[in-house]
């Protein structure tokens, strides 16, 4: 990969001035979002270094979908081991066709909406065992509902683990996500080293009994990769952690992200109440007006021109998919919250070959949890409305969502 270029060289007057790590863009994004989502291409200042960005909605779609020319494997720049979260083994994710095909054929089967349907059940066993322990009237959506469902569906419902396992998974991606505290150049810590040996040990025992008995699902599925040769054991553990990780954040926080939105437009909540059939179409506009995700990044491979923005190679390019989700050329009215509007191809899962592979889970899990919940609380109202968020730079994840909930409806 090559070096990331200096500013020199480039058309200056391309040059804006954004700043996409502030903590406004969590709490408040719509102003800087009216002005982003006008802007041609441009170059910024990002991370300490010059990146182009794109931010209108055809300019983002059309990035996400180049795998020729923007590539997804993280340069390994001076510091890059801070972001090695996978041990150095290959991953989904940050990998590029052909190792990005490999990776992907071993996981695709088992989150087919038709493999998925079936989890069904004991996503709403789950979710119902939660609001039956919700005492009282208040409800703090992300600790007493949006984490644990969405835990307990990735590591139970979806990877199929006995309850009694799930921390070997928990601390490994705890570790990995502390890995970008180190001093740079310092390299694992010792606790992050030991959460990856016993992941490793446990994927050992996995294909032992995968081998004396086989199972369908993701795990199952992986094993048979390993069998056949498709995957390392390294390997094994990287995919199993880039869908635990890479999917439990986003479902908790679609959910919390939800139910802020709902108990924020109460005129919104008793139209889907009175319309339940809307609910696919409330997902879509809560994925739209509050979307987990920020924005995604890649590298460009060779010198190319980005709809009018000249891009070197090796330069980062940055699509910010939450602001092109308030394009005016494709969205009516996009700075109102509507779960009544028409529907478009959203781009918050991405477009193209790295399309996001959970898309049906968090579909699933998310209906789920609004459908039990408007149920379970006839009343729901907003708290406390200020909200804090958290998460990396990249997500837009409340801290807190705090709800007050009736149980029946008072008059
Ligand atoms: C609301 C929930 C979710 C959102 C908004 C979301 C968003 C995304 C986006 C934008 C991408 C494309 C990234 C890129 O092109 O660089 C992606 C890819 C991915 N997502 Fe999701 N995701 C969600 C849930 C999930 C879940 C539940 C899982 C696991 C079951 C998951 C696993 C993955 C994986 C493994 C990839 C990489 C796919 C590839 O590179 O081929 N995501 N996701």
């Amino acid at each position: 990969m090559t070096a990331v270029p200096e500013l020199h060289g480039l058309d200056i007057s391309r040059l804006r001035d954004i700043d996409l790590f502030a903590p406004s863009l969590k709490s408040d994004p719509l102003p800087a979002f009216r002005e982003w989502v006008r802007y041609e291409p441009f170059y910024a200042i990002i991370a300490g270094a010059p990146a182009a960005v794109v931010t209108r909605y055809h300019d983002v779609a059309a990035a996400f979908s180049d795998h020729e020319k923007l590539s997804s494997e993280k340069p390994r720049l001076a510091g890059w081991e801070r972001l090695d979260y996978f041990n150095g083994e290959l991953n989904i994710a940050f990998s590029d066709p052909p190792v990005h095909t490999r990776l992907r054929k071993t996981l695709a089967s088992p989150l087919l909406p038709s493999a998925v349907r079936p989890l069904t059940a004991a996503i709403q066993h789950i979710v119902s065992s939660l609001l039956d322990r919700v005492e009282g009237d208040t409800m703090e959506v992300m600790s007493q509902l949006a984490l644990p469902a969405a835990r307990n569906v990735m590591l139970g419902a979806l990877l199929g683990l006995p309850e009694a396992d799930f921390d070997i998974f928990i601390t490994l991606t705890h570790e990995m996500f502390s890995l970008g505290d180190q001093p740079e150049g310092a390299g694992h810590p010792p606790s992050y080293e030991a959460a990856w040996a016993s992941a490793r040990h446990y994927i050992d025992a996995v294909i032992d009994r995968e081998q004396a008995a086989p199972t369908d699902g993701v795990i199952g599925q992986l094993a048979r990769a390993y069998r056949d040769g498709t995957l390392s054991r390294g390997e094994m553990v990287a995919q199993m952690i880039t869908l635990y990780a890479g999917g439990t954040s986003p479902i908790a926080t679609l959910i919390g992200s939800a139910l802020l939105m709902l108990a924020r437009h109460p005129e919104q909540l008793a139209l889907l109440r009175a319309e339940p059939h809307r609910m696919e179409a409330t997902i879509d506009e809560v994925l739209r007006y509050h979307s987990p995700g920020l924005f995604n990044f890649r590298f460009a491979r060779e010198d190319f021109d980005l709809n009018g923005l000249f891009v070197p190679a090796g330069m980062p390019v940055y699509m910010v998919g939450h602001a092109a989700n308030f394009d005016p050329d494709i969205y009516d009215d996009p700075f109102a919250f509507d779960i009544a509007r028409e529907r478009k191809p959203l781009l918050v899962f991405g477009r193209g070959i790295h399309f996001c592979i959970g898309f049906h889970v968090a579909r699933l899990v998310t209906r789920t949890v609004l459908e039990a919940t408007l149920e379970r609380f006839p009343q729901i109202v907003l708290a406390d409305a200020e909200i804090e968020y958290t998460g990396n730079p990249q997500e837009r994840a409340p801290v807190a969502v705090r709800l007050q909930v009736a149980r029946s409806i008072s008059v």
